[in-house]
């Protein structure tokens, strides 16, 4: 089997009703990032970012997997694939996937402030505040700010180099150090970018772009890979 990696964005679950970052207007649901999503905002009001993520929880309990998940998770028939997502929810593990590597964390958990290794599956969709790990400091998001260092992409780098087909979907490849995971992808290795709004731009080798939205795309993906690449 043929190795397969994707690295997917807020763009693939905005079909199954989860709103993206940079398509509102610099707002994300109302609110300014860095007070929602950096240590400094947690500093300053820690109840605001409690809120802003347990209203994020509540919608992602709502939503399901869209057919873009679904495609993703079938192409495990045809290669061994591994995802690489900076989306929180979980719509990757609900629609079947079994190798996610979350870079920005999972909102479905939370963590020590004290120790980072203490991190705890979320029942339900609140942390509040006065909620504590076991060794008594306060319970925050298991979320990678804005800021702070990235501890799987050491693993995704690595899953990077060996790709045999790359695959991206609905990321604006603006943040760092995600977007760089690029780099490392083999110069002959075929690329697939798929969505509606990218630049036409992207300076690499053996690109394919599709603009579509996730779920359309998938399905040209989907059509080519098992055409051309088995
Ligand atoms: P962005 O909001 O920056 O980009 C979303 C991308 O999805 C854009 O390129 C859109 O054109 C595209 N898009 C919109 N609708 C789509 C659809 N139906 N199908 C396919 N693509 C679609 O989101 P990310 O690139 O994921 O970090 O943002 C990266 C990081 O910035 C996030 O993980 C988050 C944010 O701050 C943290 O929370 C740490």
């Amino acid at each position: 089997m043929k190795k397969m990696v994707v690295l997917t964005g807020a763009g693939i679950s905005a079909e199954s009703g989860i709103s993206t970052f940079r398509d509102s207007g610099g707002l994300w649901e109302g609110h300014d990032v860095m007070e929602v999503a950096s240590p400094e905002g947690w500093r300053k009001n820690s109840e605001l970012v409690l809120n802003f993520y347990n209203q994020r929880r509540k919608k992602a309990l709502e939503v399901k997997p869209n057919n873009a998940h679904l495609i993703l998770a079938e192409m495990e028939k045809y290669f061994d694939v591994t995802i690489i997502t900076q989306n929180v929810d979980d719509l990757h593990e609900q629609g079947g996937s079994s190798k996610v590597i979350h870079l920005h964390g999972e909102l479905f958990k939370s963590r020590s402030t004290l120790d980072p290794e203490l991190v705890y599956d979320i029942e339900g969709w609140e942390i509040k505040l006065g909620d504590k790990c076991e060794k008594g400091s306060q319970l925050r998001p298991h979320i990678v700010w804005f800021g702070e260092m990235v501890p799987m992409m050491e693993l995704a780098v690595e899953e990077t180099l060996t790709a045999e087909i790359f695959l991206v979907v609905g990321t604006s490849l603006q943040v760092y150090p995600a977007a760089g995971l690029l780099d490392y992808v083999e110069k002959d290795v075929p690329k697939f970018v798929v969505d509606p709004n990218m630049p036409t731009m992207i300076p690499l080798d053996n690109l394919f772009l599709i603009k579509e939205k996730a779920t359309e795309g998938m399905e040209q993906v989907k059509k080519q890979l098992l055409e051309n690449y088995l």
